[in-house]
């Protein structure tokens, strides 16, 4: 049940950078969210954040009575990947709606049992993917799918930052580094954009002298697509900010960046090379947090099943976890054939004002 104005309640799980600078603020844009309580296991922030928010606190070991308190109609989960399903499966079993950060989970196993907790329960499950949402990618995407740049056949990106070795992304593991982190956006984009799965997965990392990482700071990945479709990325932790994808069709290609980043300043856009002619399209600076709960919000209170889902978290991770056994055998790494998804719609996109960053409590920037 929504509040009294008819918007739906959320709470916060994991008070962390992506919640305090960008979800927290973002809600404030819709016009059918609202905030009402906040999971954190530190006490500054369940007292900073909760008083300029108006929020009720939980700690993690409350989060049941959370669960039944009547006080909420969904969470927002942004903790590290791997404590994403213990805070999505009891949510979703109890009938709470789950917005869950990318990537889904840090296990197949992990979506599978989110996933059958949302059957169970009937809640709806949206991964937050907040490109779906974006006007950009959104027109990209249709695009390329209605056929501007022909029989699409070759994409390729490079993604990367310099991430702070005190952030735990950089001591986690294979599930926290670059290829779990940062891969999803261009390995999302690129199922997106084919409207296809990869059917071959290759990969080949490398450390960077003198990084102080637990994992491969930069990851290459190819994937072949049926009809002999082909893909690569790199993602890294050490290598200065960029982020870009080219995406050629056999009448003409798409060239987008920024085309994963979101903020002050970022506005998403792409080159469009057509028969020979070149055309700018750069898309104004949108609130993607905010524009992907309104969409969210929207989908529980009409009942309609958010395009992002359980399924599309899970053929990400899918994906990542077959690059993770391609770095550890050093063999190409097959995947069962799947039926394309309908995939992004235009009717996704939201186009919310900026909110302002606040000051951040006890957190900052990986790479800041
Ligand atoms: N959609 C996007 O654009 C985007 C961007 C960045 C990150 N993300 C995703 O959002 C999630 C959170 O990322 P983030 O950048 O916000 O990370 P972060 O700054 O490290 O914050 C994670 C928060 O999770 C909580 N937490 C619970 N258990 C923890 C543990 N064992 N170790 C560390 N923190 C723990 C902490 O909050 P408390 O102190 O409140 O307990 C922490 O501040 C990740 O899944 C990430 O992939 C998405």
């Amino acid at each position: 049940m929504p509040d009294a104005q008819g918007k739906i309640r959320y709470a916060v799980v994991g008070g962390g950078w992506i919640s305090q600078g960008a979800f927290m603020p973002g809600v404030a844009q819709t016009r059918n969210s609202v905030m009402t309580a906040l999971v954190t296991g530190d006490p500054i922030k369940a007292d900073r954040l909760a008083q300029k928010y108006g929020l009720k606190s939980y700690a993690y070991e409350e989060f049941d009575t959370l669960l039944k308190s009547g006080e909420i109609d969904a969470v927002y989960v942004a903790t590290p990947n791997f404590r994403h399903r213990e805070f999505a499966e009891p949510a979703l079993l109890a009938g709470i709606h789950v917005l869950l950060e990318k990537p889904m989970a840090a296990s197949e196993e992990d979506c599978l049992a989110i996933n059958a907790a949302a059957r169970q329960s009937g809640a709806k499950l949206m991964i937050a993917y907040r490109l779906h949402c974006e006007p950009g990618t959104v027109e990209m995407v249709d695009r390329v799918r209605r056929g501007d740049i022909g029989d699409v056949r070759l994409f390729s990106s490079v993604f990367s930052q310099v991430t702070k070795p005190s952030n735990h992304r950089m001591q986690s593991g294979f599930w926290a580094g670059p290829a779990t982190d940062m891969g999803p956006y261009p390995l999302n984009a690129v199922r997106n954009l084919f409207a296809s799965e990869p059917v071959q997965v290759h990969a080949v990392a490398t450390q960077t002298p003198g990084r102080p990482v637990n994992t491969p700071d930069t990851v290459n990945v190819t994937l072949r697509f049926p009809e002999e479709r082909l893909a690569t990325f790199t993602v890294s932790y050490s290598l200065p900010a960029t982020e870009r994808f080219q995406v050629i069709g056999d009448k003409g290609e798409f060239e987008a960046s920024p085309c994963f980043g979101f903020g002050e300043g970022v506005g998403i856009a792409y080159r469009a090379t057509l028969d020979g002619k070149t055309q700018e399209h750069k898309h104004p600076v949108v609130d993607h947090f905010g524009g992907e709960t309104e969409y969210f919000s929207d989908c529980i209170l009409n009942d309609r099943a958010p395009e992002p889902d359980g399924e599309e978290g899970w053929r990400d991770v899918r994906v990542l976890a077959a690059i993770e056994r391609a770095l550890s055998t050093g063999q190409a790494q097959r995947l069962e054939p799947l039926p394309s998804r309908r995939g992004i719609q235009r009717d996704q996109a939201r186009s919310l004002p900026l909110a302002k960053v606040p000051d951040y409590v006890n957190t900052s920037q990986p790479n800041g």
